[in-house]
Order: C-alpha cells, then structure tokens, then sequence
C-alpha cells in the first residue's frame, strides 16, 4: 500500500434533478474525480446521458470528470465527449476491435485513456495495451445499473489486474466500479485497487455525501481484510 486511494463517487446514483447540487457537495467532500456513466441502450440495457449533461457538470465542479463509456463504437462520440469537458474517457475493451487506434484517438483529443472489463473478460484483454492506457476499470458488477451487489469473484482479477500492470512497470490507475461501499473498499485496496467509484454508497445513504465520502476513505485507507474473500460469496464480511 502506501499510494494514496482516490475516491470517485458516482452521480449515476445522485439526484438527477439537482445534478450540480450534488457533485459540489462530492467536491467539498474531498471527492478525486467525478465518475459519470454514459450508458445506451445497447451495450448494457440501461440509457443515462450524454454530452449535454457532462457539459453542465463541467460547469459544476473543478475537479476531472471521469466519463465511463458503456456504449457500442464509443469512437464515434468520443470528440463530443472531449469537447464537453471529460478529462478521462473509459471505453469498454468489449465494445473495441482496434482498442490500441480508441486509446490513440482518446490521446489526440486530450483526454487520459482508460479500458473497462466487464466482469467475464479476462484480464488478457488488456495485456498488449498497459502502457498506452492511464487507467484500467475492473467492473465489479455487471454494468448497467447502480446498487448491484459487489461480486466477490472479481478480486482475484483485480490481483491480477494489479500484478499485469506491476509485470510491465505501467503507471495505469487500477480502478472498481460496482458495489464498492466501506464493507468491500478494504477488500479491493488490499487487492490491488487505487480508483474506487461508489454511487450508492455516496448518494444514498442516511449519511451526508461529506460523511460517506470519509467513510469509504477511512476504511479504503485504514481497514485491513481479516479473512480472504471467498469467490461467489454475496456478502462480504471482514474485521476491523
Ligand atoms: C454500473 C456503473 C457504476 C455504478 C456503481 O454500471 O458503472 O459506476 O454507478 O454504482 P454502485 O456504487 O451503487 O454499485
Ligand atoms: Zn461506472
């Protein structure tokens, strides 16, 4: 451990009326990034937004809006994207044949590249791309909906994710998304982890957003796993 854990909360799960609202208080909060799923129908089953709201959001907050792309040929929207202030664009290694000229294109317009995995493909889908991508998301969830319960089976791949980029001295940011709240942030730091997006866990809570922020940051950055997670496993129980 040692590196600092970045916390990106997840507006998928805010107040969709009162956008601007919420990521300021995820900023005041001591938020890293602010993590925005685009979602379209056909890739996952849900549909979000677009670049009109990730335009109003840049207005909103200072800090880099981390704009995850669940959508088929991400390449066609990625300059819209671009121009509308994303500073990160994640597209989904799923979704990219010529995954190398995406992250290419997503270096000319500016922007940090990063590659998503879907919980069934393998970490060998990014192998012979570490170093030309600055982040690697493992979904530790089926993408498409906020809320889902945090499948246990995908820390060994975030382990292995982790030994991947050490293995080619890559500097990518290791990432989760799906499930992450203060019961399973220990498990993913310990598993390789530095990126944490939460939406539930932030937006609703009984909580602040001030208090969820610090509490997923306290156990990120303090809780060790007391037992190892068994793979299939739906609720995750450790000790302080
Ligand atoms: C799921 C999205 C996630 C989602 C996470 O498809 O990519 O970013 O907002 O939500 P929680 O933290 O509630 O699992
Ligand atoms: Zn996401």
């Amino acid at each position: 451990m040692g590196t600092a854990i970045k916390i990106a909360p997840s507006i998928l799960a805010a107040d969709f009326a009162r956008l601007g609202q919420a990521v300021a208080e995820a900023e005041a909060a001591g938020a890293d990034y602010i993590h925005v799923d685009v979602m379209d129908g056909h890739f996952v089953p849900n549909i979000t937004l677009g670049p009109l709201v990730v335009q109003a959001l840049r207005r909103a907050t200072s800090l880099p809006l981390d704009v995850h792309l669940m959508i088929e040929a991400p390449e066609r929207y990625l300059a819209a994207f671009a121009q509308a202030g994303a500073n990160h664009l994640t597209v989904h290694a799923e979704t990219c044949p010529h995954l190398h000229r995406t992250l290419q294109q997503i270096h000319a317009l500016g922007c940090r590249a990063g590659v998503a995995l879907n919980p069934s493909t393998p970490p060998v889908a990014v192998s012979e791309i570490v170093n030309d991508a600055d982040l690697i998301l493992v979904m530790t969830v089926n993408p498409g909906f906020g809320g889902q319960t945090f499948i246990a089976g995908m820390l060994d791949k975030v382990q292995r994710v982790r030994a991947l980029l050490d293995e080619h001295g890559s500097a990518a940011e290791l990432e989760v998304d799906g499930g992450i709240d203060p019961e399973t942030a220990p498990y993913v730091v310990a598993a390789g982890a530095r990126v944490l997006v939460a939406g539930s866990a932030v937006f609703h809570t009984r909580e602040s957003i001030a208090e969820a922020v610090a509490a997923i940051r306290r156990a990120a950055e303090t809780k060790r796993p007391a037992a190892p997670l068994r793979a299939g496993l739906g609720v995750v129980e450790y000790g302080a």
